[in-house]
């Protein structure tokens, strides 16, 4: 049984103490760490999430204006349509020896919702589907090296970036990640490059041993139309494929992959994230003659075909063509960037934006803009908000949450504006470390 140590916001400090002697790390994803947040002050631990309400394992409520599960749930958390679907799926069976018939519908919905792709691939999770393109294209295309920008997983294939130069993967996303355990045979197989840079992109596929282009559609700017066009033309040029990996840029702003709105069409694109609305499904679409290389290796897993992902996503698709989840969380996510940036220019703070509407990602300019964002989170958390430096918004926030939000943020700022102007340390204010903002190990 759980303990309840109500209004103790601190929740799962004795937990986390007992994860971290049994799970290296304390936990299997990064971006849930409390060190990402506000270290020993974040709850840690959930009882139940509905909506945007999440329980702590303490009781306490809170409204949660951060990443919302790293965008899994575009639709809210427990999804009356989507959870009703899934216990139905329980009740009739998740697993068997035959297959779910699911897995074809959902294969047919996604590739109609895509007309440019022809059949579909399932995995469960965002790097799994990353690393069944990279196979499929190294196979269809014999060639071995990827050119990539952006984040794309833990897998050995893309790590390998940091063998011959360990910051390759900084500023791609995630900073300080090892590549200790990753075969350095693998070294110079997957190079990187930058948003925006043609040339550097054409020197690598000058190599000609590059397989795919691997890229985001978009992450933290709009790309232009002309930018998408060149990388595909370059990839025409030295017959590599195109693959965007659209794992978190899908669904947010369009009702698919957001190249869709561009017109430009790659060769595979990953899905992932929102497709299942917090159930694991993750797809790799694809044009018939080259899906149909998979079936020259080996790419199978026990649990791509667990019929719980394919309902969830059927079910998650249904309901978010019928609230047309996309135009409502970019207009919940526009109006935050609005607000939120008033907010901190009314206190003299300079706050940089970037993300789509659907996808805020916000960051004071400061000297010490870590603290401060440690500071944010330990006072939001006190008027019962979780927020670090992401909103994600869902289809369960409404302006009201947002002004509520704004309300409890501006007395935040009132106060972090009184310990600047008396020249004090944002850090004297903390009641614990600041939080990380890459990959560090643990105690
Ligand atoms: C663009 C992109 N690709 C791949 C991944 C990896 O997905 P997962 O964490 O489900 O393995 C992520 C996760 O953040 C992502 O944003």
């Amino acid at each position: 049984m759980l303990k309840r140590n109500k209004n103790n916001k601190a929740s799962g400090n004795s937990l986390h103490k007992k994860a971290k002697k049994y799970i290296p790390g304390g936990n299997s994803l990064l971006s849930k760490r409390r060190e990402m947040f506000a270290p020993n002050q974040w709850p840690a631990y959930f009882e139940s999430a509905k909506g945007i309400t999440v329980k702590d394992i303490s009781g306490n409520l809170f409204r949660d204006f951060s990443h919302f599960a790293v965008g899994t749930n575009s639709l809210g958390y427990g999804n009356s349509k989507v959870d009703k679907a899934v216990k139905n799926c329980i009740e009739k069976g998740n697993m068997c020896t035959l297959n779910p018939p699911e897995e074809v519908f959902l294969a047919e919905k996604l590739v109609k919702m895509h007309p440019w792709s022809s059949m579909a691939r399932f995995a469960r999770t965002g790097g799994e589907a990353n690393t069944i393109a990279v196979r499929i294209a190294r196979a269809f295309t014999k060639k071995s090296k990827i050119a990539f920008c952006g984040y794309h997983g833990w897998h050995d294939w893309y790590l390998s970036a940091n063998i011959r130069n360990k910051k390759n993967l900084d500023l791609q996303l995630l900073s300080g990640l090892s590549t200790n355990g990753v075969p350095k045979e693998l070294e110079s197989t997957s190079i990187p490059f930058f948003e925006g840079e043609l040339n550097k992109l054409e020197d690598i596929l000058k190599q000609k041993d590059v397989a795919a282009i691997k890229m985001e559609v978009m992450r933290s700017k709009k790309p232009s139309k002309q930018y998408l066009e060149d990388v595909k033309f370059l990839s025409k040029k030295y017959k590599s494929l195109l693959i965007f990996d659209e794992c978190t840029s899908g669904f947010r702003e369009t009702f698919g992959g957001l190249h869709l709105k561009y017109d430009v069409n790659p060769d595979l694109m990953i899905l992932g994230k929102a497709l299942g609305n917090g159930y694991a499904i993750t797809s790799v679409l694809g044009k018939e003659e080259i899906m149909e290389k998979s079936q020259s290796t080996f790419i199978s897993s026990t649990f791509f075909t667990e019929r719980i992902g394919f309902v969830a996503a059927l079910a998650t698709l249904d309901e978010m063509e019928r609230v047309k989840s996309w135009e409502k969380i970019s207009s919940i996510g526009s109006f935050f960037k609005a607000g939120i940036s008033k907010l901190f220019t009314s206190y003299g703070l300079k706050l940089e934006l970037s993300g789509m509407d659907a996808l805020v990602s916000y960051n004071v300019n400061h000297k010490e803009s870590r603290e401060i964002k440690t500071f944010i989170t330990q006072e939001m958390l006190k008027n019962n908000f979780l927020c670090g430096n992401l909103f994600y918004p869902s289809t369960s926030h409404t302006k009201k949450d947002i002004k509520d939000f704004f309300n409890s943020l501006d007395k935040v700022l009132r106060k972090l504006k009184l310990i600047l102007d008396k020249n004090e340390k944002v850090k004297d204010h903390l009641k614990g470390p600041v939080s990380h903002n890459s990959f560090e190990r643990l105690n």
